[in-house]
């Protein structure tokens, strides 16, 4: 665990420009987020935007949105589902915490702050009463084993504790359970060769005969 004091807290758009300088760390092959998008994701769906934030600033970032699954779950891409990442797919009638996002300066991985951000994520979930939280997770370790196996064997050599993966190993260990694998999720993510690893969350105290609610202010 880090030393460093974390506090979580939903996003604000003065953190905009902080947080795509963080991103373009985290991963130097990609584009990171536009200001524009950004601003959608919050005008769409601020209460699922949350930053973890050291004494220096910014130091991770997951980003959510709502979606009703049943729309999605026999195939989509990262782009297809986030509306390329502008989250217009959000829709607050559905019932699954949909995890587009999730990274930590690279700096301080492994010192437990994806564990509060995911904490965080989970603390969204009961609040809103949403049934679930989905997301399709990156796996940056397969690179090295493509030559050797299918994306899907990799994966299950990693739920069995035989390989471990920079980012689903992190989920098991969040308690997320592994559903398979899908293809070209992130086609541009060349170190998962475009596959992700489908995971999910079972809010344990969602109540299905109660509604879904989106509080103004939800503590994290
Ligand atoms: C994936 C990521 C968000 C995890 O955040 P993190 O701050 O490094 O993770 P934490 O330190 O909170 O780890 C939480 C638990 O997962 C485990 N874990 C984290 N990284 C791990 C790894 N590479 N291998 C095995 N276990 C790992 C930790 O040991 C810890 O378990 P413990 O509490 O039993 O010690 C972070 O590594 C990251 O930003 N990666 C790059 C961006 C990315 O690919 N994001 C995923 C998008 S799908």
């Amino acid at each position: 665990m880090t030393d460093i004091k974390i506090k979580v807290r939903n996003t604000r758009p003065e953190d905009i420009p902080e947080l795509i300088a963080l991103q373009a760390r985290v991963y130097p092959g990609i584009p990171p987020w536009s200001r524009r998008k950004l601003r959608e994701q919050l005008e769409v769906f601020p209460q699922g935007q949350i930053v973890a934030e050291g004494e220096n600033g910014l130091v991770g970032c997951a980003s959510s949105l709502i979606v009703l699954w049943d729309d999605w779950s026999e195939s989509h891409s990262w782009k297809e589902i986030t509306g390329a990442g502008t989250f217009d797919n959000h829709n607050p009638l559905g019932r699954t915490l949909y995890g587009a996002e999730v990274f930590v300066d690279p700096n301080l991985q492994g010192q437990g702050i994806g564990h509060f951000l995911y904490e965080g994520r989970r603390k969204l979930c009961r609040a809103m009463n949403l049934k679930r939280i989905i997301a399709c997770g990156r796996l940056p370790g397969y690179r090295a084993y493509a030559h050797d196996m299918s994306a899907e064997f990799y994966a299950q050599k990693v739920v069995w504790g035989d390989l471990v993966d920079p980012v689903l190993s992190f989920q098991i260990k969040e308690g997320f359970s592994y559903c398979g694998v899908i293809e070209n999720y992130i086609p541009e993510d060349l170190d998962s060769h475009g596959y992700a690893s489908l995971i999910v969350w079972l809010n344990p105290e969602y109540h299905p005969e109660r509604p879904v609610t989106i509080p103004e202010h939800i503590a994290l």
